[in-house]
């Protein structure tokens, strides 16, 4: 897979770019455009995501995964989510912390969270058309504003400026060396593995919420839809959808 970097200084956001380019068949597989600055940066369940000018990566691509089904589609998901805590865990490897992936797809440093992604897949029949996947990295800001529970960036550990262009395109690379793994060779029960085996509070006991209330339980797996399975301290087995459970942090 071959990307092909876009930077435009100033937008509402890129995946927003990124979707009405493409409505216009304006972009193709592998299209990377890159912000310094977003007036209305979306997170995931319509959040602002903040970020100072020029202090952080910001960038949405496309891919169009002919391989992959919809019902699959949480593959991605995985992909994307492994390279970027490679990534992220090339620059903080020689400060003893933890980098793992808070499922379904932010990177936290400790109980902190460094990057998140957002996936805006469009679906005809049972295949996947295309995805738009953003990602925001925090890199260079050292001072966030917004009520962001829990925002930290890589300068916090490194305590000097990290080039962002550099961070992208090695970042892209890994996410090509990814894509090509599943799409082409088709490997996704090691892809799964190396998913799980990357979580945040994989396989030990911690507090967490749900609709019946706080509860302590362990994460144990995902199912074949990315749903996170954890075991209760009942003995009991649940599985989540996004935002179903809630990860307690006191
Ligand atoms: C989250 O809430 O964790 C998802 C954050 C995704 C932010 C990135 S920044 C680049 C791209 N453009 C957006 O508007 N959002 C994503």
């Amino acid at each position: 897979m071959k990307f092909n970097i876009i930077k435009i200084p100033r937008l509402a956001s890129t995946n927003s770019y990124m979707q009405e380019q493409i409505k216009k068949k304006a972009l193709q597989e592998g299209d990377v455009v890159r912000a310094l600055f977003q007036d209305k940066g979306k997170g995931q369940g319509g959040n602002n995501w903040e970020s100072e000018y020029g202090k952080n990566l910001l960038f949405s691509m496309i891919l169009e995964p002919k391989t992959i089904d919809a019902s699959q589609q949480f593959i991605l998901t995985q992909l994307v989510s492994l390279a970027l805590l490679e990534e992220i865990k090339e620059f903080l490897v020689s400060f003893n912390i933890d980098v793992k992936i808070k499922w379904p797809n932010d990177i936290y440093v400790d109980n902190k969270k460094i990057a998140g992604m957002l996936f805006q897949n469009s679906i005809k029949g049972n295949k996947i058309d295309y995805s738009i996947v953003g990602i925001g990295v925090n890199i260079n800001q050292l001072k966030f504003l917004s009520s962001a529970p829990n925002p930290i960036s890589i300068i916090h550990f490194t305590k000097k400026l990290t080039d962002i262009d550099m961070f992208l395109n090695k970042l892209l690379s890994k996410i090509g060396k990814e894509y090509d793994k599943v799409t082409i060779h088709q490997n996704k029960e090691l892809l799964k593995e190396r998913y799980v085996n990357s979580l945040f509070r994989f396989n030990s006991w911690h507090n967490y919420s749900d609709s019946e209330g706080i509860f302590y339980g362990k994460i144990i797996d995902i199912d074949e839809y990315g749903r996170l399975i954890v075991l209760k301290n009942t003995g009991k087995q649940k599985v989540y959808m996004h935002k179903e459970i809630g990860f307690d942090f006191s």
